[in-house]
């Protein structure tokens, strides 16, 4: 996982707070962490409509598969006064949210756990969601039954994901496995297949392409416009990594490979 650079160094995030004067250790708003806590391309405006789609109420069970460093969870915790369940591969990243999300004073509404969504999920929820974590995981069929298993009669499961317009070629293929750690992206017409098959009978299936495109490209001009100042607070490894993998998504995208889906499934 770690050679995807989004994934390497994640404490980077503590330069950016210690650069805005922020004490290691000091409590922290949702509000100061959004900036950077954000794995996913829109952050709080996507994690908005997430909210909005799956009708989170207070007191709701919410799971939050593939939960980074906790941006989404917290935000929706914040927000809606919903308990949410965040589910993380890679323990740096988990520990790392846990420890966030308890400078937030959120801990009471927000359970951190590590482990693998494919080794299964423990108790059911009233909503599920997954923003960009499910181009890691090829075993659609497993990963489906499970989101299944883990929803309340009624629930709906809200899925932010990569699928393909064209077949890759050999560089792209290459560069999806290797950088983006994303060794599978199906067709939108077989996305809908493994959801059906999985007995999800009712799925909406959104195409953004248009829109993370953008956001891609956009994120990085930005980057490079800030090189110098990155450098500062970061240091030249942090930003070439980080550099060399939005060059490599922007050029996915752009190059017309890859289709920005959000999809809805109950
Ligand atoms: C692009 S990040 C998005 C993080 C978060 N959803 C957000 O929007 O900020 C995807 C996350 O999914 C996690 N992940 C990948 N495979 C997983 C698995 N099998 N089980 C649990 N988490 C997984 C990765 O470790 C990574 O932190």
């Amino acid at each position: 996982m770690k050679s995807m650079k989004l994934y390497d160094r994640v404490h980077r995030i503590h330069n950016e707070l210690a650069a805005r004067g922020i004490k290691p250790d000091a409590p922290l708003t949702v509000a100061q962490l959004t900036p950077f806590d954000q794995y996913n391309y829109f952050g709080p405006a996507a994690v908005d409509e997430a909210i909005e789609v799956l009708d989170i109420k207070p007191g709701m069970r919410v799971l939050d598969i593939g939960s980074g460093i906790g941006g989404p969870a917290r935000y929706i915790a914040e927000k809606t006064g919903a308990h949410v369940t965040a589910l993380e591969l890679q323990s740096d990243l988990s520990e790392l949210a846990g420890d966030l999300t308890r400078r937030c004073g959120l801990s009471h509404l927000v359970e951190h756990r590590t482990g693998n969504v494919l080794d299964g999920i423990d108790g059911e929820y009233d909503a599920v969601l997954s923003m960009l974590c499910f181009l890691h995981i090829p075993d659609r069929s497993r990963l489906f039954e499970i989101c299944r298993n883990a929803m309340t009669p009624g629930a709906v499961l809200y899925i932010e994901d990569y699928g393909r317009h064209r077949e890759a070629t050999a560089e792209e293929a290459m560069a999806l496995a290797a950088k983006v750690q994303c060794p599978f992206v199906p067709s939108i017409d077989e996305y809908r297949h493994h959801l059906a098959d999985a007995g999800f009978g009712h799925v909406e299936l959104d195409d953004v392409t248009q829109q993370w495109t953008a956001f891609t490209a956009t994120r990085l001009a930005a980057y490079r416009d800030n090189r110098g100042r990155n450098i500062a607070v970061h240091g030249v490894d942090v930003v070439n990594g980080l550099d060399d993998f939005y060059a490599t998504v922007e050029g996915l995208f752009s190059g017309g490979l890859i289709a920005g889906l959000r999809i809805t499934a109950s």
